[in-house]
């Protein structure tokens, strides 16, 4: 029987197999299998240089495994070019986050919007229609003709989001979106995860913030050496004793 026929929803809409990443003979990703449900919200955690910002680089494309297998909607994308995944509807944000400097903020949002799920198919008038919608989205609207580099901390991470969204995800791929925020950005991004979910959208959040990925999450999958130690409800997950050890504990001294 097809494991993949037996979850929630049908064929997941992502799955890994195995998946290796070496770089010059060091194991950074070390044989990571999981999958994702449609709509769903997955915590990915781990400590520093665990694998994670390595493991979103393979499923958006910047990165190959050299081992394992990726599938989008059942389809393997191992071979897809990233451009070609987010046509997909692939879409990821940066952790170092990349805006185009000399461009406007709608002007960013725009070519989101031009190279985002319909691949080229959208018109100039359309994409910025759509790029207006997404800023009001994100609480944006009114920094529109601002230059994007010259927006501050928290409006560059709501930039980040209205492209990443502009683009028509359909699993959208968040590396620490949160970090440099205080509490009171940190419940706005949270609330805005929770908004693009209502729309339909799959997300994996990778965080260090822990009180967002149990506000959030609905499952969490925890990476240690590039090895999976730990993934499902997100109560049990945390206070799993080895979770505890590799990474919580550790955070509170
Ligand atoms: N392009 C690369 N070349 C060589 N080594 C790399 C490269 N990218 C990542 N690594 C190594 O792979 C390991 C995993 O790094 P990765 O950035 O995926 O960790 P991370 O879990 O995202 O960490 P952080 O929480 O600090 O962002 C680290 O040891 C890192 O040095
Ligand atoms: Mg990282």
């Amino acid at each position: 029987m097809n494991a993949a026929a037996d979850t929630a929803g049908g064929t997941p809409i992502l799955r890994a197999e195995s998946v290796t990443k070496r770089f010059s003979g060091l194991v950074s990703v070390d044989q990571v299998s999981f999958e994702m449900r449609k709509n769903e919200i997955l915590g990915l955690i781990g400590p520093n240089g665990a694998g994670k910002t390595t493991l979103v680089n393979m499923i958006s494309g910047t990165l190959r495994p050299n081992e394992g297998a990726l599938y989008f909607e059942g389809q393997p994308i191992d071979a897809l070019a990233p451009y070609k995944r987010a046509h997909l509807g692939i879409c990821r944000t940066f952790q170092v986050m990349k805006p185009f400097p000399g461009m406007s903020v709608l002007e960013n949002v725009t070519v989101g919007a031009l190279f985002g799920r319909d691949g080229g198919e959208t018109a100039m008038a359309k994409a910025r229609e759509s790029a207006r919608d997404w800023l009001d989205f994100t609480g944006l609207s009114h920094r529109i003709d601002a230059r994007a580099d010259s927006l501050g901390g928290p409006d560059r991470k709501r930039l980040e989001f209205a492209k990443a969204l502009a683009m028509g995800p359909k699993l959208l791929l968040l590396d620490e979106v949160m970090a440099g925020l205080n509490s009171v950005e940190v419940e706005e991004v949270i609330e805005l995860i929770k908004k693009m979910r209502e729309r339909g959208v799959t997300i994996l959040v990778i965080e260090h913030v822990i009180k967002a990925i149990r506000s959030l999450s609905d499952r969490v999958l925890v990476l240690h050496h590039g090895q999976k130690i730990a993934e499902g409800d997100p109560a049990a997950v945390l206070e799993d004793p080895q979770v505890v050890e590799a990474y919580l504990g550790r955070r509170r001294h």
